[in-house]
């Protein structure tokens, strides 16, 4: 496995390798989630591309990029048994050289949801994620059901941008309990570890009245809302029974449908969601 930084190296690599090449693109601190779509390009593709870059443009103000966690020794060993080809480790100077100023913008997509908590943050993901693309130029691109209105504005940008790549979505993995796997789980500790189960119990709850027929969202947003009020640790964000392509809030499930929230437990953002239909 060949790890890379320079764009230079990076170029004449990629070259080298011949077939359907897939790319999976990570801010690193891997964990089972992240090895689960390096296994999935593995089996569909001829040479797979791992790349780990913390994205500095898709952080808030707020949100603290310094205590992002990283960990690329640790990173390289999980990844090396999978047979990856090649890492690529940018700097923040080579994705963002002095001087820089172009943006890629996603327009109603990237608005509700985790858009209308965190502004600026879908134009730095779909920023670096066609610079990533072009860069590498991938086949074939992986991303994680988990970040589900990342993978539908990047599928958006991708129809839009009419870049020759192919979006794979890949089921959320899970902690025994079910809780997503997040590289942010680090930071829940004690009772907040146990206490955020409480979105998948959330989710659940709202996809048995799904399974016994409901088929009101405001039911189902209010079924959420009910299981995520009985614990007094998690302070609900929002809500959403939306459109799983369009991601607008509906008002009668039919058809392919997102339930999706984001709840905060003591100073940690948790988000999940399950697709119903
Ligand atoms: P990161 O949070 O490192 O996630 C990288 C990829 O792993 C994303 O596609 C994400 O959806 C997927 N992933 C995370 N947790 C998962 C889980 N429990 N199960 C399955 N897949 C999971 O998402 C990003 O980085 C960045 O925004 C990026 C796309 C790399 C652009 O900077």
């Amino acid at each position: 496995m060949k790890t890379v930084i320079g764009l230079d190296k990076l170029r004449a690599t990629r070259l080298s390798l011949d077939g359907i090449i897939g790319l999976v693109l990570t801010m690193g601190f891997l964990h089972e989630g992240h090895l689960s779509l390096i296994q999935r390009a593995k089996e569909e593709c001829n040479h797979v591309i791992v790349s780990i870059f913390v994205n500095p443009t898709q952080f808030g103000v707020n949100e603290d990029l310094s205590k992002y966690p990283r960990d690329l020794e640790r990173d390289l060993s999980l990844i090396e048994p999978l047979g990856v080809d090649l890492v690529w480790n940018p700097t923040p100077e080579i994705m963002y050289p002095t001087g820089y100023q172009t943006w890629v913008e996603v327009e109603a997509i990237t608005r509700p949801l985790e858009g209308s908590m965190r502004p600026t943050h879908f134009k730095g993901v779909t920023t670096v994620v066609a610079k990533l693309f072009n860069a590498v130029q991938p086949h074939k691109a992986y991303f994680g059901q988990k970040d589900a209105q990342q993978a539908a504005v990047i599928r958006q940008m991708v129809r839009d941008l009419n870049f020759p790549v192919e979006i794979n979505v890949c089921p959320t993995v899970r902690e025994a309990d079910g809780l997503a796997m997040s590289s942010r789980n680090k930071y829940l500790e004690g009772d907040n570890r146990k206490a955020a189960t409480i979105l998948f119990r959330a989710l659940s709850a709202a996809k048995s009245a799904y399974e016994s027929g409901e088929r009101d969202a405001e039911a189902l947003r209010v079924k959420m809302k009910e299981v995520l009020e009985s614990e007094s640790r998690a302070q609900m964000q929002y809500v959403s029974c939306a459109d799983y392509d369009t991601l607008e809030e509906l008002d009668v499930v039919k058809g392919k449908t997102l339930l999706s929230m984001a709840v905060l437990l003591g100073k940690t953002r948790l988000i999940d969601n399950f697709v119903l239909g």
